[in-house]
């Protein structure tokens, strides 16, 4: 962070980094949050393929279906929008496990977490915060880097964050999946998602749903709706232009040093080793 007049940009609650448009009082009231059982949460860490996924999604479903803004932002009256929402609702989330209303636990909603290899997320996010003004200013990829490792960013440490919902992954109300797996093979994670959702969608659908939900397709439909901002489902920008910028696996290469490259690695390797990936 270059200037410490930008820290208000961010405040920490229960150790973790929220922007300051994620309000304390909401951040509280979430512990009592009614979860509806056919709520469906798209749950994520910041720049792993969020707009990805719920662009999918809601080209799946046939009947009314609301994207909301993820959980944790806005001001308290943010909560009461929500319960007044008739339609079904796909709820976005960075939260990570733990903080994650008791609710939707307790009433077993389906929820879908979408990770990326957390270089690309890095760098991905590094491009978020230098073009988005309500994110601090970082100066260099150098100094991000570090901020990233350190889980001193937004929604705090990627392997936290991975960790307490990978804990989760064998129960049946979670999907976990991969923005390299999707990809590779978009068809095949679609037809995953609808199973999962009980959704009845033909294969002839399914190829119609990912050539519009292609990378190039997005980005220009963006370009349409731009003046909408009820069009992102990224807390921090109603600039949908951030969100589409490159859309490829291992940009990474083009940003860590070997020795940057060896660091990620090693501290990877400690905070990864209980898990499978
Ligand atoms: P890059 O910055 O690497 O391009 P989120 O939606 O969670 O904020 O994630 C944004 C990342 O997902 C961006 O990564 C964006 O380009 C990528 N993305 C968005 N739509 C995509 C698509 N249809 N295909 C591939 N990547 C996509």
């Amino acid at each position: 962070m270059s200037n410490s007049g930008e820290a208000e940009l961010l405040h920490t609650f229960k150790g973790i980094p929220f922007t300051t448009r994620s309000s304390p009082e909401l951040l509280k009231s979430l512990d009592t949050f009614d979860a509806r059982e056919d709520d469906v949460l798209l749950v994520s860490y910041p720049k792993s393929g969020t707009h990805w996924l719920a662009g999918v999604i809601t080209k799946l479903y046939n009947t009314q279906v609301t994207i909301t803004s993820p959980i944790e932002f806005g001001d308290i009256s943010q909560l009461d929008k929500l319960n007044k929402l008739s339609s079904k609702r796909i709820i976005p989330t960075h939260l990570d496990y733990n903080m994650l209303p008791p609710n939707f636990k307790n009433k077993k909603c389906k929820m879908i977490y979408i990770s990326r290899n957390p270089k690309d997320t890095a760098v991905s996010m590094f491009h978020y915060y230098r073009d988005n003004p309500n994110l601090p200013t970082v100066d260099t990829w150098t100094a991000f880097f570090d901020l990233f490792l350190k889980g001193n960013v937004v929604c705090g440490s990627w392997f936290d964050h991975f960790l307490s919902w990978e804990e989760h992954e064998d129960e049946k109300n979670i999907l976990f999946l991969f923005y390299e797996d999707m990809k590779k093979d978009l068809p095949k994670v679609v037809k995953e998602i609808t199973l999962f959702l009980s959704l009845n969608v033909s294969d002839s659908d399914i190829r119609d749903i990912c050539e519009k939900s292609s990378f190039l397709e997005m980005k220009n439909d963006t370009e349409k709706e731009n003046s909408d901002p009820t069009h992102t489902v990224c807390a921090l920008t109603s600039n949908r232009k951030l969100i589409f910028r490159k859309g490829a696996v291992g940009d990474w290469k083009n940003y860590f040093t070997p020795k940057q490259n060896i660091r990620f690695q090693e501290i990877f390797n400690e905070k990864m080793k209980l898990s499978k990936m």
